[in-house]
């Protein structure tokens, strides 16, 4: 029997990376213009970490922690997201204390959940974390940011902003009182989840799929009418601004969240293009979760992209793959070192270009075949005549113009102008 890869683990294959990648990088060009620092965390915590923070009666610390002994006995936890190591990194290393904190923050994610397109058991997230600003104007600096990210992605217009507040914990605990009244009414009809969230969890019979449940909850009292006097200005607040910056957004008074520490603003990045799992970012604030934590009291507010969910986006609009710029061609091993010794001046010279060296023994026929698939711009031979006259020859694989013989000594030269200002060609 062949060794496989552990169920819910994905490969990424080179085009699947190559994507990420490109994620990664509009990601931190955007984080870099709003003043978010890069930082590193663990991805094994204390278990009691995720316990306290994430919430006892979560789906996530419940049921799809991937949580071992380790040799010493203790109780470890591969991190399934990275708001409570966040705060527990800011805490810890005194960075807290007065002092407002933007962060931002990548890496695998394991959660021991079924596995189907678009939701794995180790999955990517790329995240910030703004720590020390209470007022609505971070919220909206937050969204506006992870705005930006799918526009220089090219993503909007797929992907809607859905926006709801959980108030306080005070107007929080008085709905969900009401909630539980309601729905023990028709705790029977509810389905077998819901009826365990009644007592365990009640706030996410909201987002219960269940049709039946779902029309239950039509006539269910409404968290905004419980929102708080300083929730709902704060709301408002926040509304209002995304609004005059022109961002457009829908109310959704189902989101509540899967992790227990949010209170007031809570949004969720969705799209119709991915089927059952929609939701390629989620956020909102947590202005209790330093103080669970054992630290002062911290307002907090954040956001987390899945990365393979905006992977899978990107493949749908058939996003192209950086193709190399040169695929370098000679008949015989003979001529190969010269070859290497080329490629390694003009990786000298123009480190930008991305050369692939054909490697290995193969007919120069079948070697500019690979060359025409490879989607290189242009080959470069070098067979028996060009290395006697000390030449190269350039075929151009995109364009129709004549193949053309040069001087080795003058190839940098002409593929930087080439691959810099080809319009000077033709
Ligand atoms: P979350 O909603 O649990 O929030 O996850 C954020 C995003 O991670 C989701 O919207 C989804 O795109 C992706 N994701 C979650 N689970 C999976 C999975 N099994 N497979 C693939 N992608 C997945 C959090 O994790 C919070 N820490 C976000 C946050 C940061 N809130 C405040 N700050």
């Amino acid at each position: 029997m062949k060794i496989q890869a552990v169920r819910g683990m994905q490969d990424l294959l080179p085009e699947k990376k190559a994507i990420f990648r490109l994620i990664d990088e509009a990601a931190r060009s955007v984080f870099q213009s709003y003043g978010y620092k890069e930082i590193g965390l663990p991805i094994i915590e204390e278990t009691g970490l995720f316990e306290r923070l994430v919430g006892r009666a979560t789906d996530i610390v419940e049921k799809e922690m991937y949580t071992f002994q380790d040799r010493n006995g203790e109780s470890i936890t591969l991190r399934p997201e990275g708001t409570a190591g966040c705060a527990r990194f800011a805490e810890q290393n005194g960075l807290l204390f007065n002092q407002i904190q933007r962060f931002w923050y990548q890496g695998p994610m394991f959660r021991y959940e079924r596995p189907q397109r678009g939701r794995y058991r180790q999955f990517e997230q790329l995240g910030a974390e703004c720590f020390g600003i209470p007022t609505p104007d971070i919220d909206a600096e937050i969204i506006l940011l992870n705005a930006r990210i799918f526009r220089l992605l090219g993503l909007d217009g797929d992907i809607t902003l859905e926006l709801n507040s959980l108030g306080n914990s005070e107007s929080r605990e008085s709905f969900k009182y009401d909630l539980v009244e309601y729905l023990t009414r028709y705790k029977s009809d509810l389905d077998i989840d819901s009826q365990r969230r009644l007592i365990a969890n009640p706030l996410r019979i909201l987002d219960s799929k269940d049709p039946t449940t779902q029309t239950i909850m039509l006539e269910a009292p409404k968290l905004l009418d419980y929102l708080d006097s300083e929730s709902k200005a704060h709301f408002e607040s926040l509304k209002t601004m995304l609004g005059e910056c022109g961002l457009d957004f829908v109310l959704n008074p189902k989101i509540v969240r899967g992790l227990d520490y949010y209170n007031k603003t809570v949004f969720e990045w969705t799209t119709k293009l991915l089927g059952a799992q929609a939701t390629v970012s989620g956020g909102g604030r947590y202005d209790n979760l330093v103080k669970q934590l054992g630290g002062r009291d911290t307002p907090g507010i954040g956001f987390a992209v899945g990365l393979d969910r905006l992977a899978l986006l990107l493949e749908q609009k058939s996003y192209e793959v950086k193709k190399p710029d040169i695929y370098f061609v000679s008949p015989e091993l003979k001529y190969r070192s010269l070859v290497l010794c080329i490629a390694e001046k003009l990786k000298d010279q123009i480190p930008s270009l991305s050369i692939i060296v054909n490697c290995g023994e193969s007919k120069m026929k079948a070697q500019m075949k690979k060359a025409d698939s490879s989607g290189a711009r242009i080959a470069l031979i070098l067979g028996e005549d060009e290395s006697s006259e000390g030449k190269i020859s350039i075929k151009f694989l995109r364009e129709a113009s004549e193949q053309v013989t040069i001087l080795q000594s003058e190839v940098a030269e002409y593929c930087s102008k080439y691959f810099c200002k080809e319009d000077t060609f033709g």
